[in-house]
């Protein structure tokens, strides 16, 4: 079955290579230019190699990192308000 067509590199060829010692989908580019045009295969040669697919960006952030502010809305998370000054207690009156 083929991976690249516009290439035409099948999944056999792609598994050939990665044998040989490819473990990247660039390493498989050099030695035979699958998904260096349209690249549309690259995901599929990225899961024959055992890498699975390429995380969206959103899903790359790190477990807790903010997502990104949709636009015209502020990213920035504001800081709680810094803490009043302790409430000075009552002056003693003297009398
Ligand atoms: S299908 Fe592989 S580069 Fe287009």
């Amino acid at each position: 079955m083929y991976v690249c067509s516009c290439f035409g590199i099948t999944e056999q060829e792609v598994r050939a290579h990665a044998a040989a010692g490819a473990c990247t989908p660039r390493q498989i580019a050099r030695r035979c230019s699958a998904g260096t045009d349209c690249g549309s295969c690259v995901r599929r040669i990225q899961g024959l190699l055992g890498r699975g697919a390429l995380p969206r960006r959103a899903s790359a952030l790190p477990a807790g990192a903010p997502a990104a502010a949709p636009a015209g809305v502020s990213g920035a998370v504001s800081a709680p308000p810094a803490p009043s000054a302790v409430a000075a207690p009552p002056a003693a009156v003297e009398a």
